[in-house]
């Protein structure tokens, strides 16, 4: 299986993690995968291990941003060998990014290799315990030593891993989610469907401010008029209206489009569920809220999973979505999705690649 060259180390980083408290993203995998790309192409890549690098401090993204990157599991199957979910989309979404930062892309089967073998040679790090996953984390940035600002010559791709559990504290219970009223993420024509730091840093302030009143993240409302729904940075959010799964459209340009959120969507039409990608005003939300008619709101997203929105604050307002507890449809998203990850359930889409 193993294409690319191997370079192996003399010890390992497995006793450093603690098992029994993962959390997300403290403790990293023995090996990652590193590419550079110089005069004009990529050159063949090599399997590492996992550790510090050498930058300069003239390095073009330190400065100016022009960096992207992805995030996508791979589970313990319970039939035995590990399951990488969805890796293709990743690699594809990751040149959709590179486009919009002017970076060059990587060929989506070498990426595909590449994973699997992130994962083959960190196979002792995929957690055992249900719920729990190795998390892989594709960076791929300009690193040439310039000042002027224009696209880099040089980049640099790195996959690395790391054994994780859920992304929020709230494991699978409701979080409460704070609606930015003061701030915006995205503009229609700027980079919020790519995934790449500059939105993150974007969401810093708003979601430092949501912690410190005790909201989990942040829902982001359209840059212009404050007044459609976007995403919530970490993750992309749906509804259950009318007993329909209603989510924000792609078209604008402004939200991520999330492997999970389009997992979902397919799940959703093989199980008979009304699904829509439309816009989706705040105020409608609100409107369903006070009817009676909005019963769900979950997010969706590689790290958070699905994850029930319990509380959705406004202006001040703390609006309660159901009864406070994750809603039917929600779970039953949840059960299918981690089914076919952990490969309990038949995997009919063909998302499932296997390494053993
Ligand atoms: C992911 O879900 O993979 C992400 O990149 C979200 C990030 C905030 C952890």
């Amino acid at each position: 299986m193993p294409k690319f060259n191997f370079i192996e180390r003399n010890d390992t980083r497995f006793n450093s993690v603690n098992w029994q408290k993962l959390g997300f993203g403290k403790y990293f995998a023995d090996y990652m995968f590193v590419a550079n790309y110089r005069n004009g192409k990529w050159d063949d890549g090599k399997i590492v291990p996992y550790g510090p690098f050498e930058i300069e401090p003239s390095m073009m993204t330190l400065h100016y941003g022009q960096t992207i990157f992805e995030g996508l599991k791979a589970y313990y199957n319970v039939k035995g060998g590990i399951n990488i979910f969805r890796p293709d989309k990743n690699a594809q979404r990751l040149n959709n990014s590179a486009k919009k930062l002017v970076i060059p892309e990587y060929p989506v089967e070498l990426f595909i290799q590449a994973v699997k073998e992130v994962v083959h040679y960190n196979k002792a790090f995929v957690p055992q315990k249900r719920g729990e996953s190795l998390y892989i984390r594709p960076v791929l940035f300009g690193n040439s030593n310039v000042l002027g600002v224009h696209p880099s010559d040089d980049y640099m791709l790195i996959i690395f891993a790391s054994p994780v559990a859920s992304y929020y504290e709230e494991g699978l219970n409701p979080v409460k989610i704070k609606v930015a009223d003061n701030y915006v993420r995205a503009v229609r024509g700027g980079l919020g469907s790519a995934k790449t730091a500059a939105n993150y840093a974007a969401s810093l302030l708003a979601g430092q401010e949501a912690k410190k009143n005790g909201y989990s993240q942040v829902l982001w409302l359209d840059g212009v008029n404050l007044s459609n729904i976007d995403e919530v940075g970490a993750m992309n959010i749906l509804f259950v209206l009318n007993g329909e799964i209603i989510t924000p459209s792609l078209e604008a340009g402004t939200i991520l489009n999330g492997v999970t959120r389009d997992s979902v969507l397919h799940l959703a039409k093989s199980m008979g569920i009304k699904t829509s990608e439309r816009v989706i005003s705040i105020n409608e939300i609100f409107e369903g809220l006070q009817n009676g008619k909005l019963s769900e709101a979950f997010g969706a997203g590689t790290a958070a999973t699905i994850s029930p929105v319990g509380i959705l604050s406004y202006k001040d307002n703390d609006y309660v979505l159901g009864d406070g507890k994750i809603g039917t449809i929600s779970q039953k998203m949840y059960d299918t999705l981690l089914g076919i990850q952990y490969g309990e359930i038949e995997d009919k889409f063909g998302w499932i690649i296997q390494v053993n």
